[in-house]
């Protein structure tokens, strides 16, 4: 691990949902030293608009650069799907961004039916619709309405029988990938996993392909 060690990385969410990614970093490269920094005031962030993300945002990530972190991983999909073009032009260092896993989820595929949950931010993005566009042409996908679940997580609210209700009905439209493109559903992966093996179908989320992307920018600074 001598590659992570002395490096600082900056963890930005609107809230909760870092955390988890926070978690995963942890236990995969436990050397390096990670700055969390999340947004309580102003949380849920899946119903602003990309130019009150941006003024949201921007100061916190600059606060994170002066902290001395040298890379930053926007656990947002939120964020990265709206604001990360025009927040790398302003930062010094490296931005990694989580996005919503169209292409993994249109791979692994066999019904040709997949379930994006994530915010209505995401949902209404260009970087998603290219995504959709580029990854998912002939697939068909299934958007549940998860509109209120990063308040409720927020707040510890969500209670089982909406989240059972929302992915029952995906799962019996055939969905079998289910994608977290909010990393707030990080924290209800196990349940909804749960709920998803009554139909075979499968939970996937992000932490592991973002801790690859950490490594190999990480192996690029030193
Ligand atoms: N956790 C964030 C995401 O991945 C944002 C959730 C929210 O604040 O609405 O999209």
């Amino acid at each position: 691990m001598e590659v992570c060690q002395m490096i600082t990385v900056g963890v930005f969410d609107s809230g909760v949902g870092g955390k988890s990614v926070v978690n995963a970093i942890e236990a995969a490269l436990p050397d390096i030293k990670i700055v969390y920094a999340e947004d309580k005031e102003n949380v849920p962030y899946g119903t602003k608009n990309p130019d009150e993300l941006y003024r949201l945002v921007l100061p916190i990530l600059n606060m994170l650069s002066k902290q001395g972190c040298d890379v930053i991983i926007i656990a947002c999909n939120t964020v990265t799907t709206t604001i990360i073009e025009r927040l790398r032009l302003e930062l010094p260092l490296p931005l990694i961004g989580i996005e919503p896993m169209v292409k993994p989820a249109a791979e692994m595929s066999k019904t040709g039916i997949i379930a994006m949950c994530a915010t209505p931010t995401t949902l209404q993005s260009a970087r998603y619709a290219w995504l959709k566009e580029n990854y998912a042409k002939n697939i068909q996908v299934l958007e549940p309405d998860c509109s209120d679940w990063a308040s409720l997580i927020e707040t510890d609210q969500l209670d089982h029988e909406i989240i059972k209700s929302r992915i029952e009905e995906v799962c019996k439209k055939g969905a079998d990938a289910i994608v977290l493109g909010c990393t707030h559903y990080h924290w209800i992966e196990h349940d909804i996993q749960m709920i998803a093996d009554e139909y075979g179908a499968i939970v996937i989320q992000p932490e592991k392909p973002i801790i690859e992307q950490l490594k190999k920018v990480l192996s690029q600074l030193s």
